[in-house]
């Protein structure tokens, strides 16, 4: 497909420079668990499928698969047929007899003066029998049921995944900082009759009412049909209710109170099929329905171990911190299912890495003795912006740090190499997405070199390409961008979205199927919506997602490359690329951007913002604006919001803010922007319908 000035993907002129190559320390490799040149042998495309079996001989099976894919109903693979397993065995039981002491997570609250609280496996184990001792006795649920979770950053969550894992439950779990609304939405589409909450949780130095979401969410349930027969609701502070919206008589009951009656019980782990859904996770399209990401039991567990093993290389001695929120699928593969497989010890930690003090992330790894950490681009560029030099005021050291989420700048990329691992770790940028269950891009550690900026080359087992919009490959060095697509199937793929096989078919696969009757796997690309290039060295650059492009005069830029663009001036802290209808070039660029404490505002740094574009990118790029900002508006996650910006840019409506973690910034900018357009004599235009749709789904991916 050539867009309007008949360009076509492959022809996306990309603006980046070719960085430098970082080289892993001779300490990391002297340990590593992916220390072995060989083990890229194992995994070539003539051993595919069979590869997948090094994965899968990480668990233990109840009964050994026969077949390793079944391809017969593509594109629904199906993965280590005829082997029967339980992910809450595998994740518990198993380390029993060898670590029974072992810490299985420590958990960190909010209040530090609250004492950390570790969980060790054998406690682990009896927790997680108890409650799935109440979820199958007091709540009647069986084996391929649903259940909503909606609970924070606690051990609780955990605890209850395991339980539902144990029981063959389906769980799904709501990002805690999501509305009641959300929650309700996502407890119709799954038909789960039984919501599990907590009554608090500290954000921020605030314990937030977050009971009051629960009955938000059944409220909307109800009134779209699905009626929620218990709300279960953990209390932060056992014994003691610590929210103020009254419980339901007869529906809301308090676990400590309940679990009381199910102390020493035990379940034994129900033996699945290894293509039982083991979760769903709800991830956003553009438009519609928001989407329930089905998980298997087997092929996920499966992926998420040998992934963590060799690229989050856990070992025994090591404590893990996943700064990701369980709420997401990060949290799910990184900080549950693959470091528990692997008998690890995950910490917790239920607050904000910057609160009291942009110290508090470096005194939690001082104190537990971190070595290995792992946190998203929007985190770094916070903690970089509140305290630059914290780090190195803090005795830790890091063996090993991963990056996931959006593309990092490699100026950020940089700071986090430099400050936050002390030049010392190395660091494993992780492209992949809630869909694929594991990592899909990342080097190698001790193996591949590190190159900021570009997530690697595709993982074990993965056979990535580029494509232009005719399916015809992007050359690697050819220096063009197309869409990334992984040409094979993988374990760890989800199976389906919850009750939409056909979306499932249309999104992901239909853009590359060569033929729809067929059953070899190489006529059925998986197309995850990124856009990328591949350099002469196979590493990917990953331009962010499709949609997320300006086309100005028929230039395509992607949003990251001119926000990196931005990044390189040393004022700033965060930077963000919308577009803005012009009349002459189609779209123009408008950039927003925070600074580092201790810079001024003024001309002078927008000046040096809009050089840095036309320098990195080129004139074509110039932004029409440079807006200096306190704040950008950001999800609960962290997300800038940029569709939010593009509205009051384009003086369109900026649609629903109430899920902002800081609504309040947003008006502050428009009043701003907006007066100053004014009176430069840039009055609001009339946008045509599809204009409109542009704006207000831009950046967007929630
Ligand atoms: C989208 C998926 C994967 C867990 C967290 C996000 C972007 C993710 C990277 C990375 C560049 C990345 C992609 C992807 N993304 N990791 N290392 N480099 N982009 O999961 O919410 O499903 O989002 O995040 O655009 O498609 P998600």
């Amino acid at each position: 497909m050539a867009d309007e000035q008949g360009l076509t993907e492959a022809q996306i002129a990309v603006h980046w420079r070719e960085e430098e190559y970082y080289h892993p320390p001779a300490s990391f490799i002297g340990q590593a668990n992916a220390a072995d040149p060989r083990i890229h042998n194992q995994f070539r495309e003539e051993l595919f499928p069979e590869c997948f079996k090094a994965y899968a001989d990480l668990l233990d099976w109840d009964k050994y698969w026969h077949t390793t894919l079944d391809t017969s109903n593509a594109p629904f693979w199906k993965w280590f047929v005829g082997g029967r397993l339980n992910a809450s065995y595998n994740c518990v039981d198993r380390h029993l007899e060898k670590n029974r002491n072992k810490a299985a997570f420590i958990w960190v609250p909010e209040p530090e003066d609250e004492e950390t609280v570790t969980l060790t496996y054998q406690e682990l184990y009896e927790r997680v029998n108890e409650f799935a001792a109440l979820l199958r006795d007091f709540c009647g649920v069986k084996t391929g049921d649903r259940i909503t979770f909606h609970l924070p950053m606690t051990p609780e969550l955990p605890v209850a995944m395991l339980a539902c894992a144990r029981l063959g439950v389906i769980h799904s779990e709501v990002f805690g900082g999501f509305s009641g609304n959300a929650c309700g939405d996502r407890i119709v589409d799954s038909g789960s009759n039984i919501l599990i909450t907590m009554d608090s949780y500290y954000r921020n130095g605030d314990l937030l009412d977050h009971k009051v979401k629960a009955d938000e969410a059944v409220a909307v349930a109800e009134a779209e049909g699905v009626n929620v027969d218990k709300v279960l609701v953990w209390r932060r502070y056992p014994g003691k209710y610590s929210s103020p919206t009254p419980m339901v008589e007869g529906r809301d009951y308090f676990v400590d109170e309940v679990l009381k009656d199910y102390r020493g019980a035990k379940v034994d782990p129900v033996s699945l099929p290894a293509e039982a859904p083991l979760f769903l996770m709800y991830t956003s399209g553009t438009t519609g329905r928001p989407k329930g990401c089905q998980h298997s039991t087997g092929g996920y567990l499966s992926y998420v171990t040998g992934t963590a093993k060799y690229y989050q290389d856990i070992q025994p001695e090591d404590t893990y911190w996943c700064l990701a929120d369980i709420g997401w699928i990060t949290g799910h593969s990184y900080i549950v299912y693959g470091p528990l497989s692997l008998g690890a010890s995950s910490v917790l930690f239920e607050g904000v890495p910057t609160y009291p003090d942009p110290g508090r992330a470096w005194r939690i790894a001082e104190r537990l003795g971190v070595n290995i950490f792992h946190t998203a681009p929007t985190t770094i560029r916070m903690l970089r912006k509140a305290g630059p030099d914290e780090p190195q005021k803090y005795n830790y050291h890091f063996k090993h740090m991963t990056t996931v989420g959006e593309p990092i700048e490699p100026e950020v990329w940089r700071w986090y190499h430099e400050v936050v691992g002390k030049g010392e770790a190395i660091i494993v940028d992780t492209w992949w997405q809630t869909e694929t269950g594991g990592f899909l891009g990342s080097t190698l550690p001790a193996l591949q070199p590190m190159k900021p900026g570009s997530c690697g080359p595709s993982v074990l087992g993965i056979y990535g390409a580029v494509y232009d919009e005719n399916g015809d490959e992007v050359p690697a060095g050819s220096g063009k961008a197309g869409n990334i697509v992984i040409r094979n199937p993988w374990p760890g793929i989800f199976q389906t979205i919850w009750g939409q096989p056909e979306r499932f078919v249309e999104v992901y696969y239909e853009k590359y199927c060569k033929d729809k009757n067929s059953t070899d796997w190489r006529d059925w690309p998986y197309f995850p919506g990124d856009g990328a290039m591949q350099a002469a060295d196979g590493y990917f650059r990953i331009l962010g997602r499709v949609d997320d492009v300006i086309n100005v005069a028929g230039h395509r830029l992607g949003t990251k490359e001119l926000e990196s663009a931005a990044l390189t001036v040393e004022d700033v802290a965060e930077a963000a690329a919308v577009p803005v209808m012009d009349e002459i070039r189609g779209r123009a660029v408008e950039i927003y951007a925070s600074l580092k404490p201790g810079f001024e505002a003024d001309d002078k740094a927008a000046g040096k913002v809009r050089q840095a574009i036309r320098t990195e990118i080129g004139p074509i790029a110039t932004p029409k604006h440079v807006w200096l900002v306190p704040d950008m508006p950001k999800t609960r996650s962290g997300k800038i919001m940029r569709r939010v910006i593009a509205s009051i840019s384009n003086f369109t409506d900026v649609g629903d803010i109430t899920t902002l973690a800081n609504p309040e910034i947003v008006e502050e900018i428009q009043k701003h922007v907006q007066a100053s357009k004014v009176a430069q004599g840039e009055a609001p235009q009339e946008l045509s319908a599809v204009e409109l749709a542009e704006i207000q789904r831009f950046g967007q991916e929630e």
